[in-house]
Protein backbone atom coordinates (compact mmCIF):
# COMPACT_ATOMS: atom_id res chain seq x y z
CA UNK A 1 0.00 0.00 0.00
CA UNK A 2 1.29 3.32 -1.22
CA UNK A 3 1.04 6.52 1.30
CA UNK A 4 -2.02 8.36 0.18
CA UNK A 5 -3.06 10.27 2.88
CA UNK A 6 -6.67 11.78 2.30
CA UNK A 7 -6.99 15.55 3.61
CA UNK A 8 -10.39 17.06 3.73
CA UNK A 9 -9.68 20.53 2.79
CA UNK A 10 -12.10 23.56 1.73
CA UNK A 11 -10.65 26.75 -0.03
CA UNK A 12 -12.20 30.03 1.25
CA UNK A 13 -12.04 32.12 -2.02
CA UNK A 14 -12.39 35.52 -1.98
CA UNK A 15 -15.51 37.39 -4.06
CA UNK A 16 -13.35 39.01 -6.17
CA UNK A 17 -11.46 35.87 -7.85
CA UNK A 18 -8.88 38.37 -9.22
CA UNK A 19 -6.18 36.08 -9.01
CA UNK A 20 -7.62 33.60 -11.31
CA UNK A 21 -8.30 36.22 -14.58
CA UNK A 22 -5.99 38.86 -13.66
CA UNK A 23 -4.99 39.24 -17.50
CA UNK A 24 -1.35 38.46 -16.75
CA UNK A 25 -0.96 35.34 -18.78
CA UNK A 26 -3.79 35.07 -20.75
CA UNK A 27 -2.62 31.85 -22.06
CA UNK A 28 -2.53 30.14 -18.70
CA UNK A 29 -5.39 32.02 -16.80
CA UNK A 30 -7.61 30.80 -19.28
CA UNK A 31 -5.86 26.98 -19.63
CA UNK A 32 -6.40 26.64 -16.14
CA UNK A 33 -9.79 27.74 -15.63
CA UNK A 34 -10.62 25.54 -18.67
CA UNK A 35 -8.62 22.61 -16.87
CA UNK A 36 -10.80 23.68 -13.61
CA UNK A 37 -14.29 23.40 -15.44
CA UNK A 38 -13.09 20.00 -16.40
CA UNK A 39 -13.05 18.55 -12.77
CA UNK A 40 -16.95 17.88 -11.52
CA UNK A 41 -16.71 15.34 -14.06
CA UNK A 42 -13.88 14.09 -14.99
CA UNK A 43 -13.10 13.14 -11.29
CA UNK A 44 -16.41 12.13 -10.36
CA UNK A 45 -16.09 9.33 -13.54
CA UNK A 46 -12.68 7.97 -12.35
CA UNK A 47 -14.52 7.38 -8.76
CA UNK A 48 -17.57 5.51 -10.43
CA UNK A 49 -14.69 3.56 -12.62
CA UNK A 50 -13.00 2.66 -9.50
CA UNK A 51 -16.27 2.17 -7.51
CA UNK A 52 -17.66 -0.20 -10.21
CA UNK A 53 -14.48 -2.64 -10.01
CA UNK A 54 -13.75 -2.10 -6.29
CA UNK A 55 -15.04 -5.53 -5.14
CA UNK A 56 -12.90 -7.47 -8.02
CA UNK A 57 -9.71 -6.05 -6.32
CA UNK A 58 -8.13 -9.10 -5.23
CA UNK A 59 -5.20 -7.49 -3.54
CA UNK A 60 -5.83 -5.77 -0.69
CA UNK A 61 -3.03 -3.47 -0.95
CA UNK A 62 -4.36 -1.87 -4.01
CA UNK A 63 -7.92 -2.19 -2.98
CA UNK A 64 -6.52 0.43 -0.11
CA UNK A 65 -4.81 2.80 -2.98
CA UNK A 66 -7.70 2.93 -4.47
CA UNK A 67 -10.32 3.48 -1.45
CA UNK A 68 -7.78 6.61 -0.44
CA UNK A 69 -7.08 7.79 -4.71
CA UNK A 70 -11.45 8.32 -4.46
CA UNK A 71 -11.26 9.93 -1.17
CA UNK A 72 -8.48 12.44 -3.12
CA UNK A 73 -10.60 12.90 -5.94
CA UNK A 74 -13.65 13.75 -3.93
CA UNK A 75 -12.13 16.34 -2.38
CA UNK A 76 -10.40 18.10 -5.55
CA UNK A 77 -13.85 17.97 -7.73
CA UNK A 78 -15.84 19.44 -4.51
CA UNK A 79 -13.09 22.59 -4.49
CA UNK A 80 -12.74 23.05 -7.98
CA UNK A 81 -16.83 22.63 -8.36
CA UNK A 82 -17.39 25.91 -5.86
CA UNK A 83 -14.46 27.72 -7.61
CA UNK A 84 -15.64 27.19 -11.22
CA UNK A 85 -19.63 28.47 -9.96
CA UNK A 86 -17.84 31.42 -8.63
CA UNK A 87 -15.92 32.00 -11.80
CA UNK A 88 -18.79 31.98 -13.81
CA UNK A 89 -21.09 34.19 -11.93
CA UNK A 90 -18.19 36.39 -12.49
CA UNK A 91 -18.30 36.21 -15.97
CA UNK A 92 -22.15 36.63 -16.56
CA UNK A 93 -24.56 34.69 -17.50
CA UNK A 94 -24.05 34.70 -21.19
CA UNK A 95 -20.49 33.31 -20.65
CA UNK A 96 -21.48 31.10 -17.80
CA UNK A 97 -24.38 29.58 -20.15
CA UNK A 98 -21.94 28.45 -22.84
CA UNK A 99 -19.35 26.95 -20.45
CA UNK A 100 -22.49 25.33 -18.87
CA UNK A 101 -23.45 23.77 -22.06
CA UNK A 102 -19.89 22.37 -22.63
CA UNK A 103 -19.95 21.26 -18.94
CA UNK A 104 -23.48 19.08 -19.79
CA UNK A 105 -22.39 17.40 -22.87
CA UNK A 106 -18.71 16.45 -21.08
CA UNK A 107 -21.00 14.89 -18.18
CA UNK A 108 -23.15 12.88 -20.37
CA UNK A 109 -20.01 11.55 -22.57
CA UNK A 110 -18.34 10.53 -18.98
CA UNK A 111 -21.67 8.96 -17.86
CA UNK A 112 -22.00 7.59 -21.37
CA UNK A 113 -18.43 6.00 -20.85
CA UNK A 114 -19.46 4.45 -17.48
CA UNK A 115 -22.75 3.05 -18.80
CA UNK A 116 -21.77 1.79 -22.33
CA UNK A 117 -17.80 1.70 -22.73
CA UNK A 118 -15.88 -1.82 -21.36
CA UNK A 119 -13.64 -1.95 -18.36
CA UNK A 120 -10.72 -1.73 -20.17
CA UNK A 121 -11.37 1.34 -21.98
CA UNK A 122 -12.30 3.20 -18.82
CA UNK A 123 -9.05 1.95 -16.66
CA UNK A 124 -7.34 2.87 -19.85
CA UNK A 125 -8.78 6.63 -19.64
CA UNK A 126 -7.98 7.06 -15.55
CA UNK A 127 -4.56 6.11 -16.63
CA UNK A 128 -4.10 8.10 -19.80
CA UNK A 129 -5.70 10.73 -17.79
CA UNK A 130 -3.39 10.29 -14.39
CA UNK A 131 -0.12 9.48 -15.93
CA UNK A 132 -0.24 13.20 -18.26
CA UNK A 133 -1.46 14.84 -14.98
CA UNK A 134 1.18 13.59 -13.24
CA UNK A 135 3.88 14.54 -15.66
CA UNK A 136 2.14 18.13 -15.56
CA UNK A 137 2.27 18.34 -12.00
CA UNK A 138 6.06 17.25 -11.79
CA UNK A 139 6.37 20.30 -14.24
CA UNK A 140 4.46 22.46 -12.84
CA UNK A 141 6.85 22.34 -8.78
CA UNK A 142 9.76 21.96 -11.44
CA UNK A 143 9.03 25.59 -12.83
CA UNK A 144 8.08 27.37 -9.47
CA UNK A 145 11.44 25.48 -8.20
CA UNK A 146 13.61 27.39 -10.98
CA UNK A 147 11.38 30.30 -9.38
CA UNK A 148 9.04 30.54 -12.77
CA UNK A 149 6.15 30.13 -10.14
CA UNK A 150 2.98 32.66 -10.39
CA UNK A 151 3.78 35.83 -9.72
CA UNK A 152 0.90 36.04 -7.21
CA UNK A 153 -0.32 33.00 -5.12
CA UNK A 154 -4.02 33.21 -3.96
CA UNK A 155 -6.14 30.80 -3.11
CA UNK A 156 -7.08 30.03 -6.99
CA UNK A 157 -2.71 28.96 -7.03
CA UNK A 158 -3.16 27.32 -3.53
CA UNK A 159 -5.71 24.76 -5.05
CA UNK A 160 -4.12 23.90 -7.94
CA UNK A 161 -0.82 23.21 -5.85
CA UNK A 162 -2.55 21.33 -3.64
CA UNK A 163 -4.16 19.61 -6.17
CA UNK A 164 -0.84 19.00 -7.87
CA UNK A 165 0.66 17.73 -4.96
CA UNK A 166 -1.72 14.99 -4.75
CA UNK A 167 -1.62 14.00 -7.60
CA UNK A 168 1.61 13.07 -7.73
CA UNK A 169 0.88 11.30 -4.11
CA UNK A 170 -1.44 9.07 -5.62
CA UNK A 171 0.06 8.63 -8.72
CA UNK A 172 0.85 4.91 -8.48
CA UNK A 173 -3.13 3.96 -8.66
CA UNK A 174 -4.63 4.66 -11.87
CA UNK A 175 -1.02 2.46 -13.33
CA UNK A 176 -1.64 -0.55 -10.76
CA UNK A 177 -4.98 -0.73 -11.18
CA UNK A 178 -4.84 -1.08 -14.71
CA UNK A 179 -2.12 -3.55 -14.50
CA UNK A 180 -3.89 -5.73 -12.04
CA UNK A 181 -6.80 -6.03 -14.84
CA UNK A 182 -5.67 -5.35 -17.84
CA UNK A 183 -2.12 -4.93 -18.79
CA UNK A 184 -1.59 -4.42 -22.49
CA UNK A 185 1.20 -2.14 -23.22
CA UNK A 186 -0.10 -1.33 -26.96
CA UNK A 187 -3.77 -0.48 -25.36
CA UNK A 188 -1.71 1.62 -22.56
CA UNK A 189 -0.40 3.86 -25.28
CA UNK A 190 -2.97 3.93 -27.71
CA UNK A 191 -6.14 4.18 -24.99
CA UNK A 192 -3.98 6.89 -22.97
CA UNK A 193 -3.74 9.12 -26.30
CA UNK A 194 -7.59 8.99 -27.38
CA UNK A 195 -8.61 9.85 -23.30
CA UNK A 196 -6.28 12.30 -23.23
CA UNK A 197 -7.05 13.81 -26.81
CA UNK A 198 -10.90 13.53 -25.60
CA UNK A 199 -10.09 15.46 -22.92
CA UNK A 200 -8.11 18.39 -24.09
CA UNK A 201 -11.20 18.53 -26.99
CA UNK A 202 -12.93 19.91 -23.90
CA UNK A 203 -10.59 21.77 -22.39
CA UNK A 204 -10.02 23.82 -25.80
CA UNK A 205 -13.64 24.55 -26.00
CA UNK A 206 -13.65 25.85 -22.66
CA UNK A 207 -10.84 27.89 -23.16
CA UNK A 208 -12.21 29.29 -26.73
CA UNK A 209 -15.52 30.26 -25.06
CA UNK A 210 -12.91 31.95 -22.05
CA UNK A 211 -10.17 33.76 -24.84
CA UNK A 212 -13.61 35.48 -26.77
CA UNK A 213 -14.89 36.64 -23.95
CA UNK A 214 -11.88 38.62 -22.63
CA UNK A 215 -11.34 39.61 -26.93
CA UNK A 216 -8.89 37.43 -27.79
CA UNK A 217 -8.02 35.30 -30.12
CA UNK A 218 -10.12 32.12 -29.52
CA UNK A 219 -7.24 29.77 -30.83
CA UNK A 220 -6.64 27.51 -27.47
CA UNK A 221 -2.87 28.30 -26.83
CA UNK A 222 -1.75 25.77 -24.03
CA UNK A 223 1.02 27.06 -21.99
CA UNK A 224 4.36 25.42 -22.21
CA UNK A 225 4.27 24.16 -18.56
CA UNK A 226 0.91 23.45 -18.04
CA UNK A 227 0.63 21.15 -21.49
CA UNK A 228 1.65 18.38 -22.19
CA UNK A 229 5.59 19.08 -20.88
CA UNK A 230 8.07 16.97 -23.43
CA UNK A 231 9.98 14.71 -21.17
CA UNK A 232 7.99 13.96 -18.55
CA UNK A 233 5.17 13.28 -20.27
CA UNK A 234 6.63 11.27 -23.41
CA UNK A 235 8.30 8.87 -21.18
CA UNK A 236 4.57 7.65 -20.16
CA UNK A 237 4.60 6.29 -23.31
CA UNK A 238 7.62 3.65 -22.84
CA UNK A 239 6.90 0.36 -22.05
CA UNK A 240 9.30 0.61 -18.81
CA UNK A 241 7.22 3.58 -17.61
CA UNK A 242 6.14 2.81 -13.92
CA UNK A 243 5.22 6.01 -12.24
CA UNK A 244 6.28 4.27 -8.83
CA UNK A 245 9.88 5.33 -9.84
CA UNK A 246 9.32 9.02 -10.35
CA UNK A 247 11.15 11.24 -7.90
CA UNK A 248 8.93 13.50 -5.85
CA UNK A 249 10.39 16.64 -6.35
CA UNK A 250 10.98 18.34 -2.61
CA UNK A 251 7.82 21.14 -2.97
CA UNK A 252 5.27 19.01 -3.61
CA UNK A 253 6.08 17.29 0.12
CA UNK A 254 6.68 20.96 1.25
CA UNK A 255 3.04 21.74 -0.19
CA UNK A 256 1.36 18.22 1.02
CA UNK A 257 3.02 19.30 4.95
CA UNK A 258 0.56 22.40 4.75
CA UNK A 259 -2.21 20.36 4.63
CA UNK A 260 -1.13 17.31 7.10
FE1 LIG B 1 -7.56 15.13 -8.74
FE1 LIG C 1 -5.79 11.96 -9.87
Amino acid sequence: MHDITVRKVKFEFPDELDDILPGDDIDSETYRVGFSLTMPYLEPYLIRTYRELADDISDPELAGDVKNFIGQEAQHFQNHRRVNEMIKEQLGADIGDKLTAIEDELDADYRRFNATKSRRFNLVYAEGFEAMTCAMAIATFAEAEAGNGPGRFGKWQELYAWHAAEEIEHRTVAFDVYEHFEGSYAYRVAGSLRAQAHFHRYVDRFQRVLLRSLGQSTRPRRPPALGTPRPLYLRTFKRSYNPANIEVPALCNMVLGNYS
